[in-house]
């Protein structure tokens, strides 16, 4: 593998994410040949943010390769309650530690936390920005369920937002000649600019929707999401987004037989109970796919190489992010790094926010 960290999914080129996805495919079939593939090897998950599938995925995937596991689940329970920097954190856990994964509320914090780790970094999740395991889970689901991931009509609906899982998967989807996605969102909670940016740059496609029913007879794969009420400034405006999108069985009688239906869960009330027992339904087989997809990611990760002397830091621009939720904001130390975005924008090489140059 080319890249030493995965921020997101698209680190990787495409005969990468291939060989891990046949990689996954092969210890889903034989795990017993990779129970000791990494003996004597340790991940870290350092999770400032509540998980139950990407923590523990990430801790039994390690566990099924041989290998052991440390780090917090409430970084209240940590020296981070003390007032420790990102910076120091992960410098210390990367002197213990093989691989580090990490997840936070604030944007672009993996990214930050890369910068300083001796270990490689996996970005799982930062705030409402990127979550490329969960990506990688729904590749290798699509991949298995469908047999292939070009040339197919990707409805993603809810919260696009703040559903760091759907940026991430346009992402990687937009790589793949031919998709389209159907947008399926209230005008609040569209998908960011600058993902829109990507599609456009891409062979692929999409329209925005304002209904559910509307797009599902020509949709391939239905990505449902839930509203992220952490992301809200109030519960007021959550409600008002709430409910707006529900999955039931009526409005599945319009869909194609063949389609596939994601969730990368945690489910609030966007699908009913009952369509779980539809064959459509892969929410719940989605979840054991990313364990072998994260066992397979881990695997390479760690056959790359080992620990890094020394931090390599950027020079800081005379620009400062305006994303309130960057991790720049409350990690003072950390340069301003951007790339130039056309005309007056800057991009935050962190949480790819927007600045203008004033
Ligand atoms: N899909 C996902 O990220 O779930 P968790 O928040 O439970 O990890």
């Amino acid at each position: 593998m080319k890249t030493r960290n995965v921020i997101d999914l698209t680190d990787l080129t495409y005969s990468e994410l291939k060989d891990i996805i046949l990689l996954a495919n092969r210890i889903k079939a034989d795990p017993g040949k990779y129970a000791d593939a990494c003996r004597g090897k340790i991940l870290a998950t350092l999770f400032y943010e509540p998980s139950t599938r990407t923590q523990m995925s990430f801790q039994t995937a390690m566990l099924r390769l041989g290998g052991t596991i440390i780090g917090f689940d409430n970084p209240q329970n940590s020296s981070v309650a003390k007032g420790e920097s990102l910076k120091d954190t992960v410098t210390v856990i990367g002197g213990y530690a093989d691989i580090i994964a990490i997840r936070h509320p604030s944007e672009g914090t993996a990214a930050a936390a890369a910068m300083y780790s001796p270990v490689p970094v996996v970005n799982a999740g930062d705030g409402g920005h990127l979550h490329p395991t969960q990506t990688l889970t729904d590749v290798v689901t699509l991949y298995n369920e469908i047999g292939r991931l070009d040339h197919m009509c990707i409805g993603l609906c809810g919260d696009l937002k703040n559903g760091r899982t759907v940026h991430s998967l346009i992402k990687t989807m937009s790589t793949f000649e031919g998709n389209k996605f159907v947008l399926i969102s209230t005008p609040e909670l569209s998908v960011p600019q600058y993902i829109k940016d990507i599609i456009n740059a891409s062979r692929c496609d999409y329209v925005e929707v304002s209904g559910l029913a509307e797009a599902m007879p020509e949709l391939d794969v239905l990505y449902m999401t839930r509203i992220q009420r952490e992301r809200f400034n109030s519960e007021e405006e959550y409600r008002k987004q709430n409910g707006v999108f529900v999955l039931d069985k009526e409005k599945l009688k319009a869909a194609k037989k063949t389609m596939k239906i994601l969730h990368p869960l945690p489910r609030v009330d966007e699908i009913d109970v009952e369509v779980d027992y539809d064959e459509r339904a892969k929410y719940f087989e989605q979840t054991v796919y990313g364990m072998y997809g994260r066992m397979a990611l881990i695997l390479t990760m760690l056959q790359k190489e080992g620990k890094k002397p020394s931090p390599r830091v950027l020079p800081t621009h005379p620009f400062h992010c305006n994303n309130p939720r960057c991790i720049t904001q409350t990690e003072k130390y950390l340069p301003s790094v951007f790339t130039e975005a056309g005309g007056d924008m800057l991009l935050c090489r962190y949480c790819d926010g927007r600045t203008l140059i004033y």
